[in-house]
């Protein structure tokens, strides 16, 4: 039976709950649970990792629901420090839900390399000798990578450039790689600095950098859904949300905040899968700027029955094999859990978290504002920081929102007079 991301209550329940219902939906194992609850990582894995390693810091890894992307449902994994995050995108995709969910489109994994060509020589001359030696510079990149070739990836294409810096003018030779289901920084990397004596030799030049562009532009996805007019709060909201991405649309100071909402939910996936956050953001927030001015990443518009119509596009460079993703236990269960198969479907369902967790804040924004929700979770946590447990937790968080006063004293004081009752 295919999964149902649909989990009813799934939020009330304790986490030993939410372990045993994603254990029995996704044939997990007990070591799979095991590596839930936290097993360290071995001193050997983390030498490995990075470098002066001290220990290791542990964050809460949530799962986002009710969400359906190219008509396969997905429970999907969050690793974030930020409450209401997933609450958020759980929410947003269950408006979506009622509607079919998400659609979801790939440009494919081509990923770009850079040589920076320090020359003198004429920029058109240089282009052409370059592109007369395409295929031998394509034969040596792909030399250095068997396996990739043998699967259907490797350098396929050459592109050339010219920059005017301040200092001189530069020749860049574009490779274009494409690294299947891996990120490919170290693929395409090694590649780079193969080629770079042959384009030396070619260019008369000199070439300087050679690395991977996090700009990546030709492994873009597109994700799109509708979400139901009723579900989000009715017409009026549906009309507020278009005033509010107008602005981000318009506005640099309002649209990075808007972005960054985004982020949150696409931030999340890929910490939980091992991916490079860095590279990802970067890739986004430059994609936002690509016309001039810094825009939303989300563009709206409403159907004609009245519902919300939201469109994500953005770079997403995202491996499921590779890197740190084969040495972390965690990220290898993430992906288990989410159960995917490709990179491909990883950046489909990771557009589609993004593209929730926008709607969900925006629809927050105009509606009751984003405090209410986050005050809640926020007095839990004063409440727990001040001894509360088990069902006095809710208990104090709700004294302290009714009294409006959210902090460690409060806590204490209400949790003593609940005690002195008991
Ligand atoms: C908070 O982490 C994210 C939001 O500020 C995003 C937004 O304003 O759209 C709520």
């Amino acid at each position: 039976m295919d999964l149902k991301s649909r989990i009813p209550g799934f939020y009330d329940k304790t986490i030993e709950e939410r372990q045993i219902i994603i254990k029995d939906l996704l044939n997990l194992s007990e070591d799979d649970i095991k590596t839930l609850e936290g097993k360290k990582i071995s001193e050997k894995t983390l030498n490995i990792m990075i470098e002066n390693v001290i220990g290791q810091i542990p964050l809460p890894i949530g799962i986002a629901t009710n969400f359906t992307v190219n008509k396969k449902d997905y429970l999907i994994p969050m690793v974030t420090e930020e409450s209401s995050v997933i609450a958020a995108a759980s929410n947003a995709a269950k408006i979506a839900r009622t509607k079919g969910g998400f659609r979801a489109e790939y440009s494919g994994s081509n990923v770009i390399g850079q040589l920076q060509i320090l020359s003198n020589e004429d920029f058109t001359l240089i282009k052409e000798k370059l592109l007369n030696h395409k295929d031998e510079l394509l034969e040596i990149a792909n030399s250095t990578n068997e396996i990739l070739v043998k699967l259907g990836g490797g350098a396929k294409d050459i592109e050339v450039r010219s920059v005017k810096g301040k200092l001189q003018n530069y020749h860049l030779l574009h490779l274009i790689v494409d690294t299947l289901d891996a990120m490919g920084a170290n693929a395409i990397n090694t590649m780079l600095e193969a080629i770079s004596p042959k384009v030396n030799e070619i260019s008369n030049g000199n070439v300087l950098l050679k690395i991977i562009s996090n700009y990546a532009i030709k492994r873009k996805v597109s994700v799109e859904a509708v979400f139901d007019k009723e579900g989000l709060g009715g017409e009026k909201v549906v009309d507020n949300i278009l005033l509010a991405y107008d602005l981000a649309d318009n506005d640099i100071y309002r649209a990075v905040t808007h972005n960054k909402g985004i982020m949150n939910g696409i931030t999340s996936v890929m910490l939980a899968t091992g991916n490079d956050t860095r590279a990802i953001e970067a890739g986004a927030h430059a994609y936002a700027v690509r016309d001039g001015s810094y825009r939303s990443l989300t563009r709206y518009e409403k159907t004609q029955e009245g519902n919300l119509r939201g469109v994500l596009e953005i770079p997403m460079s995202v491996g499921i094999l590779g890197g740190a993703i084969n040495v972390h236990p965690s990220y290898k269960l993430s992906l288990k859990i989410l159960n995917v198969s490709t990179a491909e479907e990883l950046a489909k369902v990771a557009g589609a978290v993004g593209l929730a967790q926008n709607v969900a804040a925006l629809r927050a924004l105009v509606s009751e504002g984003i405090q209410e929700g986050h005050m809640l979770l926020h007095a839990r946590n004063v409440a727990v920081s001040a001894g509360a447990t088990g069902e006095e937790i809710e208990k104090i968080a709700e004294i302290m929102i009714s009294e409006k006063t959210i902090n460690y004293d409060s806590a204490k004081k209400a949790l003593n007079s609940e005690l002195k009752k008991k």
